[in-house]
């Protein structure tokens, strides 16, 4: 089976948002259909969202799948804005069996990095560098010479002295929930920032997630070392390095 086109598919916290994707260029091939994520977001609610965006697009082939938290071969290890069932579900299996179809799962940030590493705002890109994904949670996939280490759970640092972690203090869903304007959501993605810098000094960061879309009006508030840059994607790249993984390691013709 050739796996040059796949379903790319982004969880997250509030939306289950999915496109066919041409993994070679990023490009979508359809407008991108995006369900409420269910509640609870329980393994079985959010694979019946998944079977539906199959049934949507009468996809036949591969699929790839952005997940808000840890994953290990297919395995979720942590579920902080999804249902806690989901700890030790094998969502690979289990969105497979759903659909019949091949799946692949990786961390959400983990595969818009992967995107916007090979075909966006980081591509030829050597240094060190970080893509967040900030939108009801805090993610990031951190990149040297164009290489993924995954799993970097760094939203939920510890805010230095206090019992509170960096997600919910700067989160596109704090920002909402808090109501807080440009500038002071600006100021907090700024502190947190900072101490990323002062933790792992990427030469080149990248927002992606609802952040992307809005970065003209807080960029000014990032004053970093880092060059920082809007994910070219912006929000799709999840849903693009989702379908990207899955060609690479599901193994295409
Ligand atoms: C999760 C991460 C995820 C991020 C963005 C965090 O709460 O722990 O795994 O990448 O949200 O969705």
């Amino acid at each position: 089976m050739k796996f040059k086109e796949v379903l790319g598919i982004d969880i997250g916290g509030s939306g289950i948002k999915g496109a066919p994707v041409n993994t070679k260029n990023g490009k979508l091939l359809d407008e991108r259909h995006r369900i409420q994520t269910p509640q609870p977001s329980s393994p079985e609610n959010v694979a019946k969202t998944i079977n539906e965006l199959v049934k949507h697009f009468k996809w036949k082939g591969a699929i790839g799948c952005g997940f808000p938290a840890v994953v290990q071969n297919g395995l979720v290890y942590s579920a902080a804005n999804v249902d806690k069932s989901w700890i030790n579900t094998n969502a690979q299996k289990l969105f497979s069996k759903a659909t019949g179809l091949p799946v692949w799962v990786l961390n959400d940030a983990d595969a818009a990095g992967l995107a916007e590493a090979k075909l966006g705002a980081g591509a030829g890109f050597k240094g060190a560098m970080i893509v967040f994904v900030v939108g009801t949670g805090i993610g990031a996939a951190l990149f040297t010479d164009g290489r993924l280490y995954p799993n970097l759970e760094v939203g939920h640092l510890d805010m230095r002295g206090q019992d509170q972690d960096w997600e919910s203090y700067a989160s596109d869903a704090t920002r909402k929930r808090e109501k807080l304007d440009m500038e002071a959501w600006g100021k907090r993605l700024y502190e947190y920032f900072s101490y990323i810098e002062f933790l792992f000094s990427p030469e080149l960061i990248i927002i992606g997630g609802g952040a992307s879309k809005k970065m003209d009006k807080f960029k000014e508030f990032l004053d970093l070392k880092a060059k920082v840059l809007p994910a070219h994607f912006l929000n799709e790249a999840g849903i693009i390095g989702a379908a990207m993984a899955a060609r690479v390691n599901l193994k295409d013709g």
